[in-house]
Formats: C-alpha cells, structure tokens, sequence
C-alpha cells in the first residue's frame, strides 16, 4: 500500500500552524493557550502536521473550550463536565491497538506508528448527538479504511467491531455498583461503512494530540451518525461475521440502532430529531436549527443504505 510520508506531502497541503494560532486566539486568547497546554498527555508533546481535506466543512468550528468541556464519556461520568475532571486519570501512553479476526494480517499497532506511518489530514466535520446538540469539531486523523487495507480483512468479513480500554482503576465510571453501561463500551459498523472515506480514527483535535475526554489517544469519527458510534480510546478492533453487539443498542434497543444514522424524519421514542442545538450559539432559547439527513454527508453515504427501510433499521 502506498502510504504517503511527511516528505512526499506538498508544503502547500499542510495546515499553517499560524491557522491554529489564529483560531485559539479567536476563542479566548491566552486563555485558551494555558488551557490547551493543560491537557493530559499532550504537555510538550508536538503538535500534528496535517494536510487538508476535500470533506471538511466550512462551517464556523466550536470553540475548543466548548469542544473540550462538554462531553459525553460515561467511562468518567454522566455529567458533560465529568470527562474534562476526571479523564485525566487515563494513562495514554503507550497505547496499542490490536486488529484481529478475520482478515489476513492481525496486527497489534502503536498510536505512535499508526501517527508516523499514516497521512493525517484536518477533517471539520460536524458531531450531532442524539441528545439534541450538535458542534463542529477540527478532527485530525486518517482514513478507517487505510488501517484497514493493511490488516487485508478475509471475504468473510463482514462487520468491523469496535471496543474502548476496559481500565476500572483509571476510569470512575466502571466501579460503580450501578454501571450506566455494560463495559467496556462496544460499537460497530458494516464493512462497506467503515470503508467509506468519510470514516475516519482521529487522534487529534485544533492541530493538538486529543486531549482525554475526547477519546485520547484514538477515536472513531463517524459524521453521518449519532455521536454514540464515534467510540473513544480504543484498544480494539475487530473483523467479524455478524452484527457485533453495541453498548448502546444492548441498553435500549427500542432507542439506539445499530446503525444510528441521523435521521430527522425518525424520533428517539422520547423526542424528537428534526432540530438541533449548536453548542456555542447562545443559551437554551437560541432558535434550533433543523438537523439534515445524514448529518448533511447524504450524498457522500447515502448509497450505502439504498434499498433500506431507515425507519427499521435505525
Ligand atoms: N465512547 C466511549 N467509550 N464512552 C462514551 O460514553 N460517548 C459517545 C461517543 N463515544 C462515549 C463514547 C457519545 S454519546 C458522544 S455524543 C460522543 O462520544 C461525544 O464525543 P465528544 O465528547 O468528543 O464530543
């Protein structure tokens, strides 16, 4: 497989750092710079060099206090607030990801090398969750399907299992008497999903090696679906046969779908979906904005479903 280096990449491709620079100061000056250096993990460490994508939106990006601060990692708490506090007890280095199943060449890779071996790419794209909100997030990372045609998936493969670190003593959330999940968090997608370009595992984010509480040190980015696919620090991937179990959908299935595609036209059974909150946009009372059919990718993924009654499979 051809993989393009840091020495093959056109200068002209590569995200100025000044753009960074620009965007923190934008959102919050110095502020922002003693924050971002706050991250665990990430203190020192190199920012990432991108190039820029063709799938990007141009929308106006969320702040990255916002991006940081508000978040969903139930390892660490149900609170938006929870992850930022006590994610940082997540050791993320060294990390590997073990790829196993059906495919010819199991591999167990560090983030490291996937970083240095693959051509990362800045990708805007919007997160819509199925609570209602919505942020546009400067995901750094790689195509799915470039860590997939490594590992050579067998014919028979026909599922992608995805699974996040399984660590009570550095995540809260997993030693409650009461677990909201049933852990470690698990996902999945079809084969021909998780090959589609707009698929991507991300490792950073605002240029900056992602911080905890966004799924440190690599995470699922799927931007035509619910937040809740976008699995966090993931440890494993795995090929498979039939439709791998999701934490999600194992909870509530009558709620979350195994495919979960956004989807305006069809409610969660306890509210509706056809509108959204744009984090950052004003209070409880700005007006909402209404929410797209694949999160506004339909024309990249929307073949992937033709033939589908979307109502059913949800
Ligand atoms: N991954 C794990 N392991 N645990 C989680 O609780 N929450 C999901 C998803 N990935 C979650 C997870 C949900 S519901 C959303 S909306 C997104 O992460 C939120 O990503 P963000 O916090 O980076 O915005």
């Amino acid at each position: 497989m051809l993989i393009r280096r840091p020495s093959d990449i056109l200068p002209s491709e590569i995200t100025p750092r000044s753009v960074y620079l620009n965007r923190r100061q934008l959102m919050g000056g110095a502020a922002g710079l003693a924050f971002a250096a706050g991250f665990p993990g990430s203190s020192g460490a190199a920012s990432l060099t991108t190039v820029k994508s063709p799938f990007s939106t141009d929308e106006k990006l969320t702040g990255r206090e916002d991006v940081t601060s508000y978040n969903n990692y139930y390892e660490f708490g149900v609170a938006k607030e929870a992850p930022a506090t006590y994610a940082k007890s997540l050791k993320t280095t060294p990390w590997t990801v073990k790829v196993d199943g059906l495919v010819g060449k199991p591999a167990e890779f560090s983030v490291d090398d996937l970083i240095k071996t693959s051509t990362l790419e800045e990708r805007i794209y919007r997160l819509r969750c199925v609570e209602g909100w919505s942020m546009v997030i400067p995901w750094d990372g790689f195509a799915l399907a470039d860590l997939i045609k490594r590992v050579e998936p067998l014919g028979s493969a026909k599922y992608v299992a995805f699974e996040t670190a399984n660590r009570p003593e550095e995540m809260p959330g997993l030693q409650s008497m009461f677990p909201v999940l049933d852990w470690p968090y698990v996902e999945g997608l079809r084969l021909d999903e998780a090959m589609n370009p707009l698929a991507i595992l991300a490792v950073g984010l605002y240029g900056d090696p992602l911080p905890n509480q966004n799924g440190a040190p690599i995470r699922l980015v799927v931007p035509w679906k619910y937040g809740f696919k976008s699995i966090k620090s993931i440890t494993r991937i795995s090929f498979v046969e039939k439709q791998p179990e999701t934490s999600w959908n194992r909870q509530a299935s009558d709620e979350y779908g195994f495919y979960a595609n956004v989807n305006p036209s069809v409610d969660h059974p306890r509210w509706s979906q056809k509108t959204e909150r744009r984090i950052g946009e004003g209070g409880l009372f700005v007006k909402r904005r209404p929410t797209l059919p694949f999160n506004g990718y339909a024309e990249q993924v929307a073949q992937l479903y033709s033939g589908m009654d979307l109502r059913k499979f949800y």
